[in-house]
């Protein structure tokens, strides 16, 4: 059977499927916090449109799940502009941006996704089609070989990655606007509950929303999953309402934490916990220890740790606090256990 983590595992990679489209905002209105993002994009938007001009380049970046897609697709639908999507690994070589660029119309929007896996040659072609509207490149080999300079139309860039920290700093530079999307306050979080289980047409309560907003890890995207399976068991084992005890037993059912930490969270606890006695400890030495690239740690994990009050960063290294003692049920002074998760 799946096990919660790989449930939350599953809900983080699952993409766009048909809930997803209905699901997914169409424009700021219904788009609920990042407010500070918001509100940047809104004043790009506002002032663009009122110069009539094209949108400049925007970064989008942070965790996995938070809306970065999105708002891109509300960013081009603001603009009234149609958007070409494609992502950093797709564009392996310099002819093949170039075939992007020169099939874009004015004011259109390239959309690549996972930037900072964009190869570096490709990327030295970016900056001046970003900033120049124009790329050199060449043509044929040996004694033939020439360079052509191609015209691009004036378009808007919008990068989104989960790894800032990969990008280069000239293509980072390039970028009017980079912006970056937080996990959701626990508001925030209900709100979109309330607002899926409308647009789906289930029937929720207050203290049920409540429960899928705090196991939702501060992430839309595993909000909607959650709800899609709490609908089902409130369909089959009740009468499709969705309540406090419908959704604990839902949830409980496919073994979500009741925190919301998915696996590798966990196991960053657990190892800071028994093998560094809580920190301090290095981001890194926590890294091989969990097996994981310490960029996928600071970027993805240990800002939603921190953020719930798990860990906290500290001259020396990363330290546990007593929240994360408490919820591996061990004794932050003795180390000594009392239960695991
Ligand atoms: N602010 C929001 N309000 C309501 N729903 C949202 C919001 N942000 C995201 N969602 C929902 O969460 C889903 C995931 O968002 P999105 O695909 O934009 O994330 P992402 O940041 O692009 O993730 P990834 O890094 O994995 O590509 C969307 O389909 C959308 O339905
Ligand atoms: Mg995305």
């Amino acid at each position: 059977m799946e096990t919660g983590s790989d449930y939350l595992q599953n809900a983080l990679a699952h993409k766009d499927d048909e809930v997803d489209v209905t699901l997914r905002p169409q424009g700021f209105e219904s788009f609920r916090g990042q407010d500070k993002t918001v509100e940047r994009l809104k004043v790009m938007v506002g002032a663009a449109k009122r110069r009539g001009d094209v949108l400049s380049h925007i970064l989008l970046h942070g965790p996995p799940g938070l809306g970065k897609t999105t708002l891109a697709f509300i960013l081009a639908n603001e603009m009234e502009a149609q958007v070409r999507v494609t992502s950093g690994p797709v564009i392996e070589k310099a002819s093949d941006l170039a075939g992007l660029l020169t099939n874009l119309q004015e004011g259109d929007i390239l959309f690549i996704d996972e930037i900072h896996r964009i190869s570096r040659t490709v990327e030295e072609f970016l900056y001046s089609a970003m900033e120049d509207f124009r790329i050199d490149i060449m043509i044929d080999q040996g004694p033939n070989a020439r360079s052509v300079r191609l015209n691009v139309p004036k378009f808007t860039l919008i990068g989104a990655t989960t790894r800032t920290g990969l990008l280069t700093s000239p293509l980072r530079s390039r970028f009017t606007l980079q912006t970056r999307l937080d996990y959701y306050s626990r508001k925030d979080l209900i709100s979109i509950v309330r607002r899926s289980c409308e647009l789906l047409g289930v029937e929720i309560d207050k203290f049920g929303a409540d429960e899928i907003a705090r196991r939702a890890r501060g992430t839309p995207r595993i909000v909607n999953n959650l709800i899609r399976f709490v609908r089902d068991y409130a369909q089959e084992r009740a009468d499709g309402k969705i309540t406090r005890d419908i959704a604990i037993a839902a949830l409980e059912l496919l073994e979500i934490d009741e925190n919301g930490l998915d696996e590798m969270d966990k196991r960053v606890l657990r190892v800071m916990a028994r093998n560094y006695r809580g920190g301090p400890v290095g981001l890194g030495t926590v890294a091989v220890a969990v097996n994981e690239e310490a960029d996928t740690l600071e970027e993805v994990h240990e800002p939603y740790l921190i953020q719930e009050g798990y860990i906290s960063r500290t001259p020396q290294g990363r330290v546990l606090t007593e929240k994360a003692w408490q919820v591996l049920g061990l004794d932050g002074a003795t180390g000594s256990q009392s239960s695991l998760f």
